[in-house]
């Protein structure tokens, strides 16, 4: 059986949610998935910068210091013996008498993190897949990693219902972001990306392709597009942590560009795989 982090301490994994705890009753939390390759955290530091700033913005000061937490998370990858999978880590306000306002300093956020063995999604990256278009019904606040996911959960059982692998969100004729990825467009060898604004979670796969492109010398533009636009792109393919980067290649029903996956994707998914290799080295 692998263990968790409870708070600070890695302990046996236990059912051990409070019926009180607002993470269960509000979805009052923030959280972070971390891919594991090798061994190692893929970019941990850019995820611990991303948790500290979604703590801060809905108000809730993490218990740990951010030492704490990375030293923790190495540690339970260790003694789960995990070669290749991921984190869960999730941080709540605490437990307290079910109340919508905050409870105050009584209470103490309550840390827990776990972690999963789950294979490289080599093949569906090679081949490409499909996806659907769905209306963004999300809240304003959408660059807050909380968990908050009922409007996510909804697209992403939309796109398996349809036998695809992601729901592309569009919030009336400007798309966002996916259900629980970000969406690229090669329009003309350039790359297009909605801007890091509150409309989308600013993805850490996302800033890696960004830089990487830049060393491939391959221009990004972080400039919202329409669905028109989407439909009518040369490639397209959605980012998030340990699916990397997935070609789409039909959306409703419709085919994307000429060949499948495309040039710029797979040159992209070509340096994302080193960048990978270099880690499980290092
Ligand atoms: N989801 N946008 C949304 C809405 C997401 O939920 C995610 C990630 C991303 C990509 O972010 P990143 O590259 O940092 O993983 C974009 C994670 C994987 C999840 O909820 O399981």
């Amino acid at each position: 059986m692998t263990k968790m982090i409870f708070n600070d301490q890695i302990m046996e994994r236990e059912n051990i949610v409070d019926i009180e705890d607002r993470a269960y009753q509000f979805g009052d939390g923030i959280y972070e998935v971390i891919g594991v390759y090798g061994g190692k955290p893929f970019l941990l530091d850019e995820h611990m910068e991303r948790l500290q700033r979604s703590a801060k913005e809905i108000q809730l000061s993490l218990p740990y210091t951010m030492e704490q937490l990375r030293r923790n998370l190495v540690q339970l990858v260790k003694t789960n013996e995990l070669d290749e999978g991921i984190i869960y880590m999730q941080v709540s306000r605490g437990v307290s008498s079910r109340e919508h306002y905050f409870p105050g300093n009584s209470i103490t956020p309550v840390t827990i993190a776990y972690t999963r063995a789950e294979e490289r999604m080599s093949a569906t990256e090679d081949a490409g897949a499909t996806a659907v278009l769905v209306e963004d019904i999300r809240w304003l606040r959408c660059d807050i990693k909380t968990l908050n996911l009922l409007p996510n959960t909804l697209a992403k059982q939309k796109a398996v219902e349809n036998n695809a692998i992601e729901a592309i969100l569009h919030r009336g004729d400007t798309v966002t972001e996916a259900s629980a990825s970000n969406v690229f467009i090669v329009k003309e060898g350039e790359l297009f990306t909605h801007p890091a604004n509150n409309y989308i979670l600013n993805g850490i796969t996302r800033r890696k392709v960004i830089q990487l492109c830049e060393s491939l010398g391959i221009q990004v533009h972080e400039e919202a597009f329409t669905v028109k636009t989407l439909l009518q792109a040369d490639e397209v393919f959605v980012t998030a942590t340990k699916s990397d980067i997935i070609p789409i290649l039909k959306i409703d029903n419709q085919s994307i560009g000429q060949e499948s996956p495309g040039k710029i994707t797979r040159k992209i998914i070509q340096s994302f795989r080193s960048a990978i290799r270099e880690l499980e080295k290092s």
